[in-house]
C-alpha cells in the first residue's frame, strides 16, 4: 500500500478518499483538526504546518519510520510546505517551481514578463508614491493587491491619485511585504479547472466568475460551464494550457483565473490546487470529476478511477449582505430542500449589525445548485433563493 502525506485539508477533501486503499498520514494545524480526519489517518500530526522548517523536519521523521511515498496538499497553506517536502526527499508531489510562481503574485508576474502570454503591466511597490508612479505611467486604473493574499483580502482598484495612500495602506495591512500594482485589465472574468498528468493538462471547466465589482471585486458567484463563443474559448483554453506548461506544473489540479479585456485573455492569478468557492464541488457534481481522488489514485499508483456522470452544469450564490442590521430570516431549510440544492450554509441571524465587505471572508454563507444545464441549474438556484426572505434594516451611524 502506498504511504502518502497529506498537508491540511478540510473534511471534504478526506470523505473523498475514504476508501482507498493508501496508508495516510496527515499534517494539519490545530485549528482545521476534526474526529473524522483522526479516523482516516493512520497518522496525525497537529502543529502549524504553515512553518516550512518544522513541516519538513516532521516529514523527515516520518520518512525514516515509514518511508513516504508521495506528499499533496489540496489547500493554499498546506501546498508550498508540501512542495518544500517533496523536493527534500526526492518524492512524487507537486513540483516546487509552480507553486513559488503562483503563490508569490509579484514572482508570476515577473515570470510572465519575458514570455509570450499577454502582457499585463504591472510593478512590484514598497511605498504610496512608486503606486502612484504607476498609477501616472499606466495612465488608467490600477488594482492594488497583497503578493499573496487570497480572497480578494487587501485588493483595491484605485483610478485617481487622491486614492493611493489609503489603497497602499489597507493592502500592506493585510499582508506585509512589496504591495503588487497592476493595469486594470478590463472584461469580463473566468476561471479555469485542469488537471494535469506528467505534464499534460486537461481542461475541465471554465466558470464565469461575479464579483462585487469596484473597488473590491468580491467573488459573489459562479456558473459552470461559462457561455463563451468557441473562439473565445479556445484562446481560453491555450493561454491557460501554456500558462500552466511555462510554470512548470507536472501534476494536479489547477485554478487559473482570467479576463478577458480588450487585447485578449489575460491571466489574473494561478493556483496549482481546486479551485476554493465550492468551484471544486461544481467540478465534481458538474463535470463528474473528483480531483482529490484522481490525485490520489495517480500518485499511490492506483488504477484511474471510473467517472461519474456529472449532472452538466451548476452555479453558486454567495450571501453578501452589508451595511445592514439583520431583522429575520426565514426558508432557510426550505430552500436547502428545493431541487437541485446540494449545500446551502447560511450565518445570517436575527440581531447581526454587518459592515462592508472587506473580502471573502466577510460573506455569509452560499447556495450550490447543480441542473442538466445552465439554464436549468439557475432557475433551480432562483427557486431555492426564492424561498428565502431576510429583512434588513440600515445600520445605525
Ligand atoms: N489586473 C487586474 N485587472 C482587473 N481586475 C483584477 C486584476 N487583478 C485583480 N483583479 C480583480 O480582483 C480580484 C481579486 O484578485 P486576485 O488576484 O484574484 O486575488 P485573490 O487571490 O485575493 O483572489 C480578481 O478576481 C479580479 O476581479
Ligand atoms: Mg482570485
Amino acid at each position: 500500500m502506498a504511504h502518502i502525506l497529506i498537508v491540511g485539508g478540510h473534511d471534504e477533501t478526506f470523505r473523498m478518499i475514504e476508501d482507498l486503499p493508501v496508508e495516510l498520514s496527515v499534517f494539519q494545524n490545530s485549528e482545521s483538526v476534526t474526529a473524522q480526519q483522526a479516523r482516516r489517518a493512520h497518522r496525525l500530526c497537529v502543529f502549524d504546518y504553515r512553518n516550512h522548517a518544522e513541516a519538513l523536519s516532521m516529514a523527515r521523521e516520518l520518512h525514516e519510520v515509514e518511508p513516504v511515498d508521495a506528499v499533496v496538499s489540496f489547500t493554499e497553506h498546506g501546498l508550498m510546505p508540501a512542495a518544500v517536502i517533496k523536493e527534500a526527499l526526492g518524492i512524487k508531489g507537486n513540483a516546487r517551481e509552480a507553486v513559488r510562481l503562483t503563490r508569490d503574485k509579484i514572482a508570476m508576474r515577473e515570470h510572465l514578463a519575458g514570455r509570450d502570454l499577454g502582457a499585463v503591466r504591472t510593478r512590484s511597490c514598497h511605498s504610496a508614491s512608486e503606486v502612484r508612479s504607476f498609477l501616472q505611467s499606466v495612465g488608467g486604473p490600477i488594482i492594488v493587491k497583497p503578493a499573496e493574499g487570497a480572497g480578494s483580502s487587501g485588493v483595491l482598484r484605485v483610478s485617481s491619485l487622491d486614492q493611493v495612500e489609503s489603497a497602499f495602506a489597507c493592502s500592506r495591512g493585510e499582508y506585509p511585504g512589496p504591495t503588487l500594482v497592476e493595469e486594470f485589465i478590463d472584461g469580463p472574468e473566468y476561471s479555469v479547472e485542469s488537471f494535469t498528468m506528467d505534464g499534460r493538462h486537461d481542461i475541465i471547466a471554465v466558470t464565469a466568475k461575479t464579483t462585487t465589482g469596484p473597488p473590491r471585486y468580491i467573488e459573489t458567484g459562479h456558473l459552470m460551464p461559462a457561455v463563451l463563443a468557441v473562439s473565445a474559448l479556445a484562446e481560453l483554453r491555450g493561454l491557460v494550457t501554456d500558462f500552466l506548461s511555462s510554470i512548470g506544473h507536472s501534476f494536479g489540479p489547477a485554478h487559473t483565473e482570467v479576463r478577458i479585456g480588450s487585447a485578449g485573455p489575460r491571466i489574473i492569478e494561478g493556483n496549482t490546487r481546486p479551485g476554493g468557492d465550492f468551484i471544486w464541488e461544481l467540478v465534481h457534481r458538474a463535470m463528474g470529476r473528483d480531483l482529490v481522488r484522481e490525485s490520489i489514485c495517480h500518485l499511490a499508483g492506483l488504477p484511474p478511477q471510473s467517472r461519474t456522470l456529472g449532472l452538466g452544469a451548476g452555479c453558486v450564490a454567495f450571501f453578501g449582505y452589508e451595511n445592514v442590521v439583520i431583522e429575520r430570516v426565514q426558508g432557510i431549510e426550505a430552500a436547502r430542500q428545493a431541487e437541485g440544492i446540494i449545500r446551502l450554509q447560511c450565518s445570517l441571524e436575527p440581531g447581526q449589525h454587518l459592515g462592508p465587505l472587506r473580502s471573502s471572508a466577510d460573506r455569509q454563507g452560499v447556495i450550490v445548485a447543480v441542473g442538466t444545464d445552465l439554464v436549468d441549474a439557475e432557475r433551480r438556484l432562483a427557486d431555492a433563493q426564492a424561498r428565502i426572505r431576510v429583512e434588513t434594516s440600515p445600520l445605525p451611524h
